[in-house]
């Protein structure tokens, strides 16, 4: 716009209408919005997620985070094999948004000391092949091993890098935060029979291993591979029968894919107490090296010969019952088909027993008696499971100590379920040194009986993330105001210039021009015509008349319409002759005039989602 030598006061009340105009305002309201929906909504629920929101230990416990992730299954072709592009490409682009978002939100404002991942990393992890092996399904052949390799580093660089820019010890953790996705998936594997022994090497290569016990948090942590312990038990999905091989050669193969995972099961007592042992002696520098010195070395090895093959090396034993066990597995434990899975859950009340291709909704009851079995189910208190997608918290009274198990919900908002969420746990379990190793202290009576393991070391934390498609709904709530508003605005816009153009014909009052009688009514009967005129080609002659539509007489109409023929020209781009007709008759130009508050709305809008996409 051109300065005008002669501005005045209505000049500068014009200006203020351009700027106070209706589209400016859907643009305000439209940065509210997307703020809300692609800021606020993150934070927020983080927000509500905080340790000290929930816990409830003693004041002086110094407890130990934990945040559980369970099946992220990054989106790939394998998700959505039909979708065309670029919906294909937005799939992608969206899911893989939310989960940096969240998470990084996670690692920001929780600073889990461990974070472990519950299996389904990948969607199609199990198709990508490899050297020496390709997908069974024909539609996937052509992903190899670049591919995989491709996915590995987007998996990275979601989960890793954000992760790695919090410090690395913690208060909790001063050996070091960790972070374990070492747990495979039927998505990252295949299920039991199902698995190829180069995808499952690859795994373990990258990821791996996949069967391991850490001490965290005075916590036994057992990763179990139960996709591939299945083998040793499977479903038949078409006689619905279970049962292990009968000597063919497919049940030799799939021997090969259980029997590691039997062994370990197998040696799982003996290697929990050396990771025990281990963590007593380097963290809490226990047995104290002056403390043992204290036994005669004879009789020690004496009395241990009978379990400690190395005679030299006497060590006390140690009872692993004062580090609780927390077991996680990808497919959750056996139950019955009904059992309720609490009100956390979004779809139905269970886990329905079903099984299938490359999956099975829980482990089969021997496999599940294995497990508990092998890890002494006394000193169980917890499993952790993923694969459902959904929250499910149960109690299995079939095991000693009602095991507690809660099924972590997809952290993807594309798996099925409206509200995404990880799980958080807190550990408190200040173990005594006199517990851990019962026969080292001063009385060398035989304590025979087990310790009981402690009880209520653990706090569990449903922490629920964005509902992303409740964000785009509100978008297009948002986009339906948007087009009605301005919607409405033309057809007003056309009326006012219909109504005068007759009135101007006829010296009659009409409607629209009655209502400038009240002062109010003249404001917003010129704001709402002024605000669409266009700032570029607007002359300084419409500047004077909105200013002076406030501020003289709204009688003057004659003057009025004189003033308004300037800009009603730049409006509507309409001749004079045509723009006297009937409002209903200038269809072309108020589409035309339709589309322009939209341009001027959806480019700010635009540029401003694209801006709050780009720099988060
Ligand atoms: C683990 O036990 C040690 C020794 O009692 C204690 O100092 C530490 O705070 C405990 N940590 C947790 C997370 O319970």
């Amino acid at each position: 716009m051109k300065p005008n030598p002669g501005i005045n006061s209505s000049t500068f009340a014009g200006i203020k209408h351009r700027i106070w105009s209706l589209p400016t305002a859907l643009v305000l309201l439209w940065v509210v919005v997307l703020l809300w929906g692609e800021r606020f909504t993150y934070g927020n629920s983080v927000k509500r997620c905080l340790w000290q929101q929930w816990e409830s230990w003693p004041t002086h416990a110094q407890p130990h985070h934990v945040l559980l992730v369970a099946d992220p299954q990054l989106v790939d072709p394998h998700t959505y094999p039909d979708r065309p592009w670029p919906l294909s490409d937005l799939t992608v682009a969206y899911t893989d948004r939310y989960l940096r978002r969240s998470y990084r939100h996670l690692q920001d404002k929780l600073r889990p000391d461990a974070t472990l991942f519950l299996g389904d990393l990948f969607d199609g992890g199990r198709e990508w092949g490899t050297v020496d092996s390709s997908s069974p399904e024909e539609r996937y052949k052509k992903y190899g091993t670049s591919f995989w390799m491709k996915e590995y580093m987007r998996f990275s660089d979601m989960f890793l890098r954000s992760w790695y820019k919090g410090r690395l010890a913690s208060r909790a953790e001063p050996e070091g935060r960790r972070i374990l996705a070492s747990l495979p998936g039927n998505h990252d594997l295949g299920f039991a029979a199902g698995i190829q022994q180069p995808v499952k090497e690859r795994f373990d290569a990258y990821f791996g291993p996949m069967n391991r016990i850490d001490i965290i948090g005075n916590h036994s942590f057992v990763h179990l591979d139960t996709v591939s312990l299945s083998a040793m038990d499977q479903i038949d999905p078409e006689t619905g029968s279970s049962g292990a091989g009968d000597g063919s050669a497919a049940a030799t193969a799939s021997s090969k894919i259980w029997t590691p995972v039997e062994e370990f099961l197998q040696n799982a007592k003996n290697t929990r107490d050396k990771a025990i042992r281990h963590a007593c002696e380097t963290r809490f520098n226990w047995p104290a090296s002056g403390h043992r010195d204290l036994l005669d070395p004879n009789v020690r090895s004496a009395a241990d010969t009978s379990e400690d093959p190395n005679p030299r090396q006497p060590r006390p034993k140690v009872s692993s019952s004062q580090f609780p066990t927390i077991l996680l597995s990808h497919v959750p434990l056996f139950r019955s088909g009904t059992t309720s899975c609490g009100p956390n859950r979004e779809r139905g009340t269970s886990i329905p027993l079903s099984a299938g291709y490359q999956y099975q909704n829980v482990l089969t009851p021997l496999i599940s008696q294995d497990i508990v079995k092998h890890l002494t189910a006394e000193e169980i208190t917890m499993i952790y499971s993923g694969d459902d997608h959904d929250y499910c918290e149960i109690e299995h009274s079939e095991f000693t100590g009602r095991i507690r198990e809660i099924t972590v919900k997809s952290m993807s908002w594309a798996m099925g379920i409206r509200l995404p969420a990880v799980q958080l746990v807190s550990l408190w379990n200040p173990v005594a040194q006199d517990a851990v190793f019962p026969n080292s202290g001063d009385d060398n009576d035989d304590t025979t009986g087990r310790q009981a393991t402690p009880r209520d070391t653990v706090q569990n934390h449903l922490c629920l993330l964005p509902d992303q498609l409740g964000v785009f709904i509100r978008y297009a709530q948002m986009l339906g105001l948007t087009v009605l508003v301005l919607m409405v605005r033309t057809l007003l816009h056309g009326r006012g210039r219909g109504a005068t153009a007759q009135s101007d014909q006829k010296s009659e009052p009409l409607l629209p021009i009655a209502r400038d009688v009240d002062p109010a009514g003249v404001q917003s009967c010129s704001s709402v015509r002024k605000d669409d005129e266009n700032v570029a080609t607007r002359k300084m002659g419409s500047y004077a008349h909105g200013g002076r539509s406030r501020s003289s007489s709204p009688w003057k109409k004659p003057r009025f319409m004189k003033d308004g023929d300037d800009d009603d020209e730049d409006d509507w781009g309409m001749p004079q002759s045509k723009r006297r007709l009937r409002p209903h008759l200038n269809r072309p130009g108020k589409l035309r005039f339709f589309g322009k508050s939209m341009r001027q709305v959806a480019w700010p809008v635009i540029l401003f989602y694209i801006w709050l996409i780009w720099t988060g």
